[in-house]
Parts: structure tokens; sequence; C-alpha cells
């Protein structure tokens, strides 16, 4: 099979297209035909071993131990191990591979089931291999991190990219009122979205204009903390998604003392893997409430094309990944 395989760190330029063997799925796997995929900041990062601290835990200290990227997948099933029970050939499915070491920019992977769901009914391929890992993040932060309650006053920073765009519409979705931070380009899209008010960050600064949030949810990591803090009503809470280097020292470093002397909570996104969120994320996706956007689509053969556009930090929504079965890539 054709496989966009990454044998080093490096930038984009180290990805190559190459043929290598079709894998054959265990007794709890399933092999799937990957018919898109999505591009996502955790492959880039990987792609190029950074932060360096991510090596030592696990993703391989002088080259990346899975050596095809790609946690966002959609596709059907090709066929299945002899445990599995909840999937069978020909079933159309979406899931993300991450937990269970990536294979999505290639034209088959072979996963647990617990990885994969049905493919929501009412999407192509493109638009439920967009979903997973950006829709995860937003329940993450906004519903299990965040604690959101109907009514409250939440802030996404950063709104109109990979995991804001759904950010937004999931903070819709659990009726809190949503206030999105995005640049000039970005507003109407937003709006579009369900944002109740947004802030165009070239032109105001949310840390200075007086509101006070109940929530913020930081996709964009571009204030310090003592700036977040200051838009944070008593008792409202901070949930750090995105970061920098000198972001995430702060919140390490200071986010517990400044969090008890201002009576607000402070923390980074962990994630968590919830073998539930799949079946939730299809059925959220399945109402209606939450539509994927999808900025660029680009062939498996042009993935360093997308990894250098998602790099530039101003992809309004998703990038992904089509994956052809004709001979082409
Ligand atoms: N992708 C995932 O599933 C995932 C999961 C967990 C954590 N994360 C982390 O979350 C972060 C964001 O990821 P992403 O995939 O959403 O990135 P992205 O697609 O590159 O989007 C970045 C967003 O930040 C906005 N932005 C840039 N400068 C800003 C500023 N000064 N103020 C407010 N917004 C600004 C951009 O908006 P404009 O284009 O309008 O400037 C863009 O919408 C990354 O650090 C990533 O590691 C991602």
């Amino acid at each position: 099979m054709k496989a966009m395989v990454c044998p080093k760190y490096g930038s984009p330029d180290v990805l190559q297209l190459q043929e290598v063997e079709k894998p054959t799925p265990k007794d709890d796997e399933l092999l799937v035909e990957i018919h898109a995929a999505s591009a996502n900041a955790l492959d880039w990062h990987t792609m190029r071993g950074e932060p360096f601290m991510s090596r030592l835990m696990g993703t391989g200290l002088l080259a990346p131990k899975n050596k095809i990227l790609g946690a966002d997948i959609a596709g059907r099933v090709e066929s299945v191990g002899r445990n599995v029970t909840r999937f069978q050939p020909g079933d159309a499915v979406f899931g993300d591979t991450y937990w269970c070491g990536f294979g999505g920019f290639a034209q088959y992977v072979s996963v647990p089931e617990y990885a994969l769901a049905p493919k929501p009914a009412n999407l192509t391929f493109e638009e439920a291999a967009s979903a997973p890992q950006g829709m995860i993040t937003a329940l993450h932060s906004l519903r299990d991190q965040g604690q959101l309650q109907p009514g409250q006053k939440v802030l996404i920073n950063g709104a109109a990219g990979t995991v804001g765009t759904f950010s937004v519409q999931v903070a819709r979705w659990l009726n809190g009122e949503v206030t999105a931070v995005c640049g000039t380009r970005n507003v109407d899209m937003v709006r579009a979205l369900g944002a109740d008010h947004v802030i165009d960050y070239s032109q105001e600064d949310f840390t200075q204009n007086g509101e006070r949030y109940d929530l913020i949810v930081d996709n964009a990591a571009s204030r310090s903390l003592s700036e977040y803090q200051r838009a944070l009503a008593p008792g409202g809470s901070y949930v750090m998604v995105g970061y920098t280097f000198s972001l995430l020292l702060q919140v390490l470093l200071l986010g517990s003392w400044r969090a008890k002397r201002n009576d607000v909570s402070i923390g980074l996104l962990n994630p968590t893997e919830n073998r539930k969120d799949l079946d939730e994320v299809r059925a959220i996706l399945e109402s209606g409430a939450v539509v994927p956007v999808i900025d660029k689509q680009y062939p498996l053969s042009r993935l360093p094309d997308a990894i250098r556009y998602l790099e530039e930090g101003h992809a309004r929504g998703k990038v992904v990944i089509t994956v052809a079965h004709n001979g082409a890539a």
C-alpha cells in the first residue's frame, strides 16, 4: 500500500510517499481502507519531535516511534479480527488512532475497535475524518475540564482554526454564552458558527475591555497568564489547550498559586483517552448541532504541503487529506 512515511524528525521535507506492507489485523483489530484523514497540530509536533519533552514521554528519542502519522481517519472496514464484535467488512467508520499508534496517512490502517465508531450517516468521509481530534478536544476542554454550565459566559481564544471551529459550536451546544476571538478575516465565519459575540484580536484586547468570563478556553496561547486571569470572573476557570513554552511554564510554576490567591481555577488540558467519546461525537454530528468546517483538501501525496499550511497557524477549520485507491495517491 502507499503511505506517507516520517523516517526521522524534521520539517515537512522529511515526509516520503512510499510503498509499504499492508497491515494485517490482529484478533482484536480491524483493517480499514482509508478514504480520508485530517491533519492536526499533533501531527506536525510529532513530525518535528517538539516539544523535546514529548520524545522522553514516548514519541521516540532520536526518531519517531510511529513512522506513519495521522490520527483522524474515515473509511470502510475491509476485514476484521476474530474477536471484533461491533463491526463487519463494508461498514463505514471514522475514528481517532492517536491512542493506538497513528497510521492514518496511508491507504490502510489496522486498529483496535475501540478507536472507531460508525461514520455519522449525514457526513462525507472527508467531513467525518475532520472531526475526532478537534471535537474530542472541544468536549474535554469545555464540558469535562471547564465544566461549562448553561448560560455561563465562555471565551474561546483561537476560535477559527482546527480546534476552535469545533470549540465555538460545542460551547453553543452546551448553551454557553459564547465570545469568540479570531483575526479579521474570520469574524463572519465564526459568527456564522454560532458565537454570540466576536472579538477581532487585531482591533480589541479582550483582557483590557472590562469583560469577565466564567470560562476561558485557550486554543491560541497568545497572552500571558496574568492577562488571562484578569479576564476571569470570580470562581472562573482557565483551560490551556494550545501552548507556548513560556505560557506552559507560567501555568506549571504559578498556576496553583495564582488560582488560590484569586479564587479561580487554572489548568492545562490533559488529553485523556475516553472510549465513549467517539460515539458521543457521532451522535452530536448526526444531530446537526456541530458541522465540520473544511478549509482545504490535499491528496496524500501532498501531505507535506498540507502540514506546511497548518504550521502557519491560520487554518480556517480543518485540513483534510484525501486517499485514493486507484493506483494514484
Ligand atoms: N488539533 C488538536 O486536536 C489539538 C488537540 C489538543 C491541543 N491542541 C493544541 O491547540 C492549539 C491550537 O490548535 P489548532 O489545531 O486549533 O491550531 P490552528 O488550526 O493552527 O489554529 C490556530 C488559531 O489561533 C488563532 N490565532 C492566531 N493568533 C491569535 C491571537 N493572537 N489571538 C487569538 N487567536 C489567534 C488563529 O486565528 P486567525 O487565523 O484568525 O488568526 C487560528 O484560528 C495548538 O497549540 C495545538 O497543539 C490541538
